[in-house]
This record gives structure tokens, sequence and C-alpha cells, in this order.
């Protein structure tokens, strides 16, 4: 028995190193003839002696015939996405930003980015357990047995070499020469086409059967490890560990010393990228020291320690056949192009936005135009100018009237967008509220789709916001496709949505301007909605990042009596329209203007900025004579203690720091 089981082990392990070799190193040591062999042996082993397979078997690369089911879960450390530059100017102008900060020009590193799926893998003491794609970056895909027969992953590493538990994130890709093996097949078996590799691997990487996922030959790149207690000190450093540790790592990563190396990487892949043999679509940039990184910080949805270049964008011209005028849940009037479909950097774009009246006069957009059309790095392309006019054309009227409801439109003086002002009546803009209220980083409550806030809308069963807490599950029953248990489901996740933080009931209002980050500031500085709603505008204007604009709105928003109604009607259903206990003691830091400076031992700069604002502090950027405080850390910039030390502002610890809290 017991060699049966060093054989199943000695199969596995030798394997496992000729993949390796061959998919990672790109350097076959044996013929496919006698791999295929001893896989054929393993499988037979392993069928009879089950108990014997281990759990980086690479019998696994072929996939199995268990249906996919792709549950939702939590990345354990956000995905953040990218900040994106077009232009050396804007490169110009993050190398300030971080010089500014750092108080010095780091290193940094440059790498390709590559333009496939983003993935996150989990290794729990040296095993591949998990695989989950983006997402939104809070929640991913598990797609873990798919990515299993994606042969350059390894299923097993040496953990001693990085650490029990980790993560690593990469980007899955096609190749072309396998992108178009798999197109021909699929014309072949009139099946239509991918447009691009980014869209086959994306498609791939969500296919219900996993042993068709092991046909589909990806291949992926690493370039981010994340875990508590990593043994590097620098982002080159983990590139090198994740690399001796056996994953795929892109040999063209570069370490720059200045600004000007990274502008020369830049231009040598502008023209180099042509000869890759898969699919980039601009640079990274990552200031290389993990201690600069986290001086750094984040906004909320990127690192400011990295950014990414992108490319040139593809031109081609096309064909303006009409404008049609979308409405937004705000009442935003957006029109959009339809388009004579013309293939653009790999998709066939026939729609695109023309943004606002402005935009449509500066070019002198008409119908029946010829007109350039370019895809930046937005999803949606854009028209960016005019060939040729059409014969006898005329200059496009702006529609005067909503085409949903009828209003007339209005057009605030300064402001780009023509809206519609019929806000509690116009359809698009009901179901866009509702939609945005029911929203993740809203109420989350999401049993409810699209879909579902039409049908209850249609038939008059919610006609604002409010509405969703009076139904029952009588009510919602009878409706088309309405099953028993998902009609429960939404009676519970409307209920449990009660619970929900004062910061995001009032982004989940929807009131112009206020997005997630000013939510939270105007709920923390106010405490709860009857303050909000009798704040004048100059107290609305103390808190941090409250300009004019977002002050008028809230005041605005607050003086039209429909809302007052809904937001009481909300209330008496139980919605939570204050802070915690918690949050409304904590006013030990009140108006207190404090700088963070250097890196700390038990917070990140984050979390110390979080501090300071549910305190009641503001974080400032610059010392002035009107900082209260600098809250010095590790590897503090020398001029900055040198200028607080110069107008007298005190210096405190971490300790100091929470010993005031
Ligand atoms: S680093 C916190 N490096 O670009 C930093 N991303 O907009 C995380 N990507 O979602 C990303 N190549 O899918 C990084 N060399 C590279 C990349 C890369 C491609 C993708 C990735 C990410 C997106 C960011």
């Amino acid at each position: 028995m017991d060699t049966l089981k060093e054989r199943i082990n000695q199969l596995s392990k030798e394997l496992n190193k000729h993949n390796y070799n061959y998919y990672v190193l790109n350097q076959p040591s044996i013929t496919d003839f006698e791999f295929d062999k001893m896989l054929e042996e393993l499988n037979k082993l392993e069928n009879e002696y089950p108990q014997y397979k281990l759990a980086d078997s690479p019998t696994q690369r072929v996939g199995s015939d268990i249906t996919n089911k792709f549950e939702t879960v939590e990345h354990e450390f956000q995905m953040l996405s990218l900040g994106n530059t077009y232009s050396e100017e804007d490169l110009n102008e993050f190398n300030n930003r971080v010089i500014k900060e750092l108080e010095t020009e780091p290193e940094y590193v440059c790498e390709l980015k590559f333009d496939g799926a983003s993935i996150s893998v989990t290794y729990a003491n040296g095993i591949f357990t998990r695989a989950v794609t983006r997402g939104d970056g809070a929640k991913g895909d598990n797609v873990t047995e798919n990515i299993k027969t994606i042969k350059s992953i390894p299923l097993s590493i040496d953990s001693k070499k990085i650490s029990d538990k980790f993560e690593v994130r990469g980007e899955i890709i096609m190749p072309h020469s396998t992108f178009a093996e798999l197109n021909t097949l699929r014309e072949k078996n009139d099946d239509s086409p991918f447009a691009n590799p980014r869209n086959a691997t994306s498609g791939s990487i969500k296919m219900i059967d996993s042993r068709e996922v092991a046909k589909r030959k990806l291949d992926c790149y690493f370039y981010y490890m994340m875990g508590k207690s990593l043994p590097s000190e620098t982002h080159f450093e983990s590139l090198e560990l994740l690399k001796d540790a056996g994953f795929k790592v892109s040999e063209h990563s570069k370490l720059c010393n200045n600004i000007e190396d990274v502008f020369n990487y830049i231009h040598y892949w502008d023209s180099e990228r042509h000869n890759l043999a898969y699919d980039i679509d601009g640079i990274v940039i990552k200031v290389n020291s993990f201690k600069m990184q986290e001086m750094l910080g984040y906004t909320a949805k990127n690192p400011k320690w990295a950014i990414s270049y992108k490319f040139k964008a593809e031109q081609v011209i096309t064909k303006l056949l009409s404008i049609d005028y979308q409405v937004g849940r705000t009442g935003a009037i957006t029109p959009v192009a339809n388009l004579e479909p013309i293939q653009l950097a790999g998709t066939i774009v026939k729609r695109a936005s023309l943004h606002n009246a402005d935009q449509i006069a500066l070019h002198d957009i008409r119908i029946g135009d010829m007109v350039y059309l370019e895809k930046g790095g937005e999803i949606i392309p854009k028209i960016v100018g005019v060939k040729i006019h059409e014969q006898d054309s005329s200059p496009t009227q702006f529609i005067s009237n909503c085409p949903e409801c009828g209003a007339k439109l209005i057009r605030v003086d300064g402001e780009a967008k023509h809206y519609c002002p019929n806000a509690n009546n116009c359809p698009p803009q009901i179901k866009g509220k509702i939609e945005h209220f029911i929203s993740r980083k809203a109420m989350n409550i999401d049993s409810i789709g699209e879909e579902t806030v039409a049908q209850f809308y249609d038939n008059g069963l919610v006609k604002n916001v409010a509405d969703l807490y009076s139904l029952t599950k009588e009510m919602i029953l009878p409706l088309e496709r309405m099953a028993d248990k998902s009609a429960d489901n939404i009676i519970n996740s409307i209920e449990n949505s009660k619970k929900t933080g004062f910061e995001s009931v009032l982004f989940a209002l929807g009131i112009r301007f206020v997005g997630e980050t000013v939510a939270k500031k105007i709920a923390y500085a106010f405490k709860n909605i009857e303050n909000l709603a009798k704040a004048t505008k100059d107290e609305l204007l103390e808190v941090d990042e409250i300009g004019e604009r977002i002050a008028e709105s809230i005041i605005q928003y607050f003086e039209d009596t429909n809302n007052i109604k809904i937001i009481a009607a909300l209330m008496n259903a139980g919605v939570n329209f204050e802070v915690t206990e918690e949050e409304k003691l904590s006013e030990n830091l009140k108006d207190l203007k404090i700088i963070i400076s250097g890196t700390f031992q038990r917070h990140s700069r984050d979390e110390l900025k979080d501090l300071i604002e549910k305190h009641g502090g503001k974080n400032v950027s610059s010392i002035s004579k009107n900082t209260d405080f600098l809250l010095a850390g590790d590897n503090i910039g020398p001029s900055k203690l040198e200028k607080a030390n110069k107008i007298g502002i005190k210096i405190i610890s971490e300790e100091d720091f929470e010993q005031m809290l």
C-alpha cells in the first residue's frame, strides 16, 4: 500500500515540475508522450486510491464535470484599480505629487499593463486554495476550479519562501496565437467569434464546465502580493520572491531610478508592444519601497503610489446616424450618438456618448457627418471631432423638453448638462433613484435588481424609495417570475437594510454631488438628519471637502417638501438616520487641524485620517500656522519637521494621538 502512496506522490511531484518547466520557464524537460503516460498512470491510481490523492495533484488541471456555481465571495484585501494617465504631462504631475509627499524622488518599478482579466489567488500552507475575480473590488466570483486548469499557475509552492498564508494578484491573458486558434474553431462551429483576447479571457474564466476552460490555453502573469508580515521591503524584491517561489512573473519589469528612466521605458514599449505575444494596453508605474507606499497611502479607489500610463487610443472614422437623449437618475440629460457600426480596438462600436450640448457645439457635430471616433481608457468610445459635414446639414439643436416626461429642460449657469426638473414624476429618474438607493454602497439591498425595480414601479407598487418599506410578500408574489423564495429574500433584505449606517443612508438618498466620501464627512460632522436639514450654508462650508456647489445642492434638497416627506416615511419605517453612540461621543479632536507624516506602527495612514475625521478633527496636507498638531511617525520628512519646529507646531507621536482620542 505504502508504495502505491509513494508512487502517487512521486508522479504528482514530477508532473508538477514538468508543468513548471514547460509553462513557466518555457523549457520543456520531457516529451508530450512521456508526460501523458505519467498523467494517465496517476489518474488511474488516484481513481483506485482516492485517499492518497494530493491537494496539489496535477490531474486537477484537466477540469472536472462538476458544474461551476461561481459564488460571490468577499476579498480579504480589497482589489483596487489604478488611476490612469494618458500624457507625459500627467505622469510628471504624478511624480511631482509623489516627490512633494515623500520629499525625495523615489525608485519606481515599471511593468507592462497586461490586458486581460485580473485574479486574486490565495495560498494557504503552500497550497492553491482559492481564486477570485476582481468583481467590484470588494467582492468577486469564486472561480477556483477554472483557474486551477491554467498550467502556469502553481498548485503548490514552497511556503517557507513567502508566508503561510498570502494572496497573489495577477492578470489572466490569452496569447494572440491561442486567440486566433479559438476563433477559427468557433467560426467553424458556427459560434460567434470573440471580439478581442480580453473578452475571450473573461468569457473563458466564467465557463460552467472547467474541462472546457482547460482547453482554452490561458496564461497568467503575477504582479502583486498581499498578506500579513511578508518578507520583502520593496515591490521589486517581492516580484523576485514570487518568481523564486514558482510563479510566472514578467521578465520585462524594470527598476527605474528616476522619472527619465520611466519615460524611456514607456517610449520603448510604445513601439515594442506590437512584438509581444499578447496584448498590453499601457505601462504600470509603482513606487518601489513599501514604506514609501504606505506614506503615500490610498484614495477611496486607487493607491497613490502607483499609476498606469495608457498608450494613445486608436482612432477611426464613421458616420453619425442619429442622436438619442438619455435621462439619468438626477435628471441629467446625456446625448448619445448612434453610429454606423465600426470595428475599433477589437470591438464593434455602434454607440458613443456625446456628453453634453457644449461638446456637440464645440465640434459642431451634425447628424450625417463623418466623425472621428476614439477609444481611450474609458470603456465607452467618444467622438473627438468631425472629418466632413454632410452636405446641406444644419447645426444640431439640443432638445428643449425631456424625451421621457415632456417637462421643459433647464440648464443651470456654469453647468454643462441640461436637466429635467421633474424629479418626482419623471419615470427614469424615479427608477434611477431607487436603483441607486438599493445599490451595494448605499442600502445594499442586493436581492433586488434593475429589472425588479422596473417591475415594482410599472406595477405601481413603489413610487419612491420609502415605498420599498411598505412592501409585503403578498404584494410582490403575484408579479411575473417572482418565486416564493425570492419574495422572502427581498422582504428580508429590505428589513435588514434598516440597520445600515447613517453615512450610507445619506449616500443612498442620492443628493446631487453627495458621493460616498462626502456623505461620510457630513454624517460625522452633523451626526443626524435633523442637524443636517437645518444646517446653514456657512455651517456646511465649514466641513472638509464641502464647497459651494455641494453646500447649495444640500440646501436645495432639504427645501423640496417631497424629499422631506420621503425622509419622514423612511424614518417611520425604522431606517437609521443618526450616527452610532460611539461616533456621537467622540468629539475630542473637534476643529483641530492635524497633519500626518511618516509611517506608523499600529495604524495605516488611512486609518489615522479616518480617526481624525470621526473625532471631529480635520486632516490637513500642508503645514501652516493654523495647523494644531503634527502627528509624526518613523521616517518623517526632514523639511516638514523643520518647518513644524520653526512655526512652533506641537509634534505628537502615535501614542500621544491615541491618548487624545
Ligand atoms: S497593479 C494596487 N500591475 O490593471 C495595484 N495591475 O487598473 C493593483 N493590470 O485591476 C494593480 N497589469 O487588472 C497592476 N502590472 C500590473 C498590471 C495590472 C495589468 C490590471 C489589473 C488591475 C488594473 C488596474
